[in-house]
């Protein structure tokens, strides 16, 4: 029997990703490359809508594609590839398009947060085409699973309307994916603000654990994230959400359980838990900052792993997209 399939994609955005995107997804990216047929892919196309420097745009990408590698995402056991590599993905996002409701797309959260921000005039069109172009990336592959996290559900969502709308009118066609969400660590927050996520767009970079950033600074923001009033060290999301964070973090990371590690520190003060924290997240980085920095000084390699991975994504692309064009009625190049 074949392997159930997954895929998922990255923004290049900033170069270093955070802790929230490795628990939230990665981290699963990981675990399921041995037991599924993965496809994950860095999302250049979407970090587009961000109107990022063109040169940094190119770095980060080869700088998000050497953190995956660091991370585990391991090219022998899954297809790894860059969005643009694949123009499948624009062919199928015009279609996905062609099939999504003008209220439906207005009502997706983080279109609506971004244009409240920014303002109507002034929010791209990119914005809020961006989840027709997700739900593209995710059906071209017939995805079963999609590893993501909380803050991506309402696009899987809408990633399931549009398949279920395109089968029924024009006949199966697509697989109907599901999320792939985590209990602990699909939803990171900020350390300096514990009930907003953690996001490369806050205002402050204090809250933010970057998986690049060195062991020093990283453990310099843990030791000062904020932590709530009393003194014991246990899991409250509305209580105490600093120090759930913070639990939710260690747990992830060191592998023990919540109620494991609310044990070990009965008795002692947040300042120790702290420390612990730091620690735990400084030596599980430390290796990957090294091994980032060490892929990056190989572009060459970097290339050839993206090279095999788009072909084999394109493989599998074009063979949807084929059907897809057939379906709805293109007549086929002669
Ligand atoms: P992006 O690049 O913003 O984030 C990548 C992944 O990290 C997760 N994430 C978090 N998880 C837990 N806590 C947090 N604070 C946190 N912040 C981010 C995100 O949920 C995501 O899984 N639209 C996607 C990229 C995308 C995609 C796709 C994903 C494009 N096409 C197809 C899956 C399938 C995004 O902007 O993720």
């Amino acid at each position: 029997m074949s392997k159930p399939r997954v895929l998922s994609g990255i923004q290049p955005t900033n170069g270093s990703f955070h802790l929230g995107n490795y628990l939230g997804a990665v981290k699963q990216w990981v675990e399921l490359q041995e037991s599924h047929d993965a496809f994950y892919c860095v999302v250049d196309l979407h970090a587009l809508t961000s109107a990022p420097d063109p040169k940094e745009l190119r770095e980060n990408t080869l700088v998000s594609v050497a953190q995956l590698l660091a991370l585990g995402v391991d090219p022998e056991h899954c297809t790894l590839f860059v969005q643009s590599h694949v123009v499948a993905h624009n062919q199928l996002g015009w279609v996905m398009e062609c099939l999504t409701g003008f209220g439906e797309a207005s009502r997706m959260t983080q279109f609506k947060d971004k244009s409240q921000k920014v303002g109507n005039e002034r929010i791209g069109v990119g914005v809020f085409t961006y989840p027709m172009l997700m739900a593209a990336d995710i059906l071209l592959y017939q995805a079963d699973q999609v590893p993501v996290g909380e803050d991506q559900r309402q696009h899987i969502e809408l990633t399931r309307d549009l398949a279920t709308r395109f089968n029924s009118t024009y006949g199966k066609t697509f697989t109907l994916p599901e999320g792939f969400i985590v209990k602990e660590g699909a939803k990171i927050y900020d350390l300096q603000e514990p009930t907003a996520k953690m996001s490369k767009s806050a205002e402050s970079l204090s809250g933010l654990i970057e998986i690049l950033d060195t062991p020093e600074a990283n453990a310099k923001k843990i030791k000062s994230a904020v932590t709530d009033t009393g003194r014991e060290v246990r899991f409250d999301s509305t209580e105490k959400p600093g120090i759930s964070n913070l639990l939710t973090i260690f747990s992830t990371l060191s592998g023990r359980s919540i109620a494991e590690i609310e044990n070990d520190f009965v008795g002692k003060g947040y300042g120790d838990f702290k420390g612990a924290v730091a620690e735990v997240v400084v030596e599980y980085l430390r290796p990957v900052r090294t091994r980032t920095l060490e892929l990056l000084d190989d572009p060459t390699h970097l290339n050839l792993i993206l090279r095999t991975g788009a072909e084999k994504a394109g493989m599998v692309a074009s063979k949807t997209l084929a059907e897809v064009y057939e379906r709805i009625g293109l007549v086929a190049r002669g």
